[in-house]
């Protein structure tokens, strides 16, 4: 297991502990029971006596670098002897997204190892659409508008993973894309009882003090593009009551927090207006 500090790596690790596999993990900082393992030092690139590689993807550089570092432990794994390599990708509905080139790549570099192989082409992390979906003051706001997300909590790749890792043979030459239901932004409001309010990029943190773009309540179809929606902003949404509130928190799952933020994306919410949701 690559990554073993990272979120999906840490949390595929434990995976596959729980699951009664003699799994090891790798990291530029090792503790213990893992081992050093840097994509960008070579000399720390030993698979010696590992039969089933699980190759998290590295992926906050340049498409050059991730490529490269991929190429690196490719390289290593067919030098010593690993059996398989299962690598954790992007998924088919993600090829127009800025990462999904290096993610092709690894996935041709991987294919033409001459090694047995699995490819998870995860879906985008549920823990990224909480982030950017947060409490306002009377409902909740994000920059999703009407689009749908077919999120994947990492906990549940993480099991996936360990799934495949665990049995690589049954998923020799396989490509699987983890992906969830579609959800909007929309349909979490309505699931707890709150209106939802569409907001600019800029506006959740990620750089313009700007608050808003246009309007939406609702998933169900609406015209936030009315002229409305092009106005000042102002929302005349009722307001839910405290008991609304604390009934929807509680009908709810509330996702653990991640031990790490994914470091690129947008910076933490900082326009104070409202919660994260996870
Ligand atoms: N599906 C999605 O929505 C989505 C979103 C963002 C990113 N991703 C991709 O999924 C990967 C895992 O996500 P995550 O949330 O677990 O990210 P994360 O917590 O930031 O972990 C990043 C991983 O990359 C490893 N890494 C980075 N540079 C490395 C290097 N030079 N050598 C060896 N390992 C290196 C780290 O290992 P150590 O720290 O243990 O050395 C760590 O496991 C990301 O790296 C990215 O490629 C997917």
């Amino acid at each position: 297991m690559t990554g073993a500090n990272g979120n999906l790596g840490s949390a595929t690790l434990a995976a596959l502990r729980v699951g009664g596999a003699a799994a090891t993990g790798g990291s530029r900082t090792p503790g213990e029971g893992t081992r050093h393992l840097d994509f960008d030092d070579r000399t720390s690139l030993d698979l010696t006596g590992v039969s089933t590689l699980v190759l998290i993807s590295a992926g906050y550089a340049e498409d050059d670098q991730v490529v490269g570092r991929h190429t690196a432990l490719v390289d290593a794994a067919v030098r010593d002897g690993v059996d398989h390599v299962v690598y954790t990708s992007v998924t088919t509905a993600g090829d127009h997204l800025g990462f999904a080139p290096a993610h092709r790549a690894t996935e041709r570099l991987v294919r033409a190892s001459g090694l047995p192989w699995t490819i998870l082409r995860n879906g985008l992390y549920a823990e990224l659409f909480g982030g950017l979906l947060m409490w306002a003051d009377d409902g909740v706001e994000s920059p999703f508008g009407n689009g749908a997300l077919a999120a994947v909590a990492r906990e549940d790749l993480a099991h996936a993973a360990a799934a495949v890792a665990a049995n690589p043979a049954r998923h020799r030459e396989r490509v699987y894309d983890l992906v969830g239901t579609p959800i909007t932004a929309g349909q979490v409001a309505d699931r707890l009882g709150v209106p939802h309010r569409t907001i600019g990029l800029g506006s959740t943190g990620a750089g313009s003090s700007t608050r808003r773009q246009d309007s939406c309540r609702s998933s169900r179809p609406c015209s936030c593009r009315s002229p409305r929606a092009s106005g000042t902003g102002s929302w005349t949404a009722p307001l839910p009551t405290s008991r609304n509130f604390s009934a929807a928190r509680s009908a709810i799952h509330w996702p653990r927090p991640s031990r790490r933020l994914p470091p690129h994306g947008r910076k933490q919410a900082s326009s104070g207006s409202g919660r994260r949701l996870a």
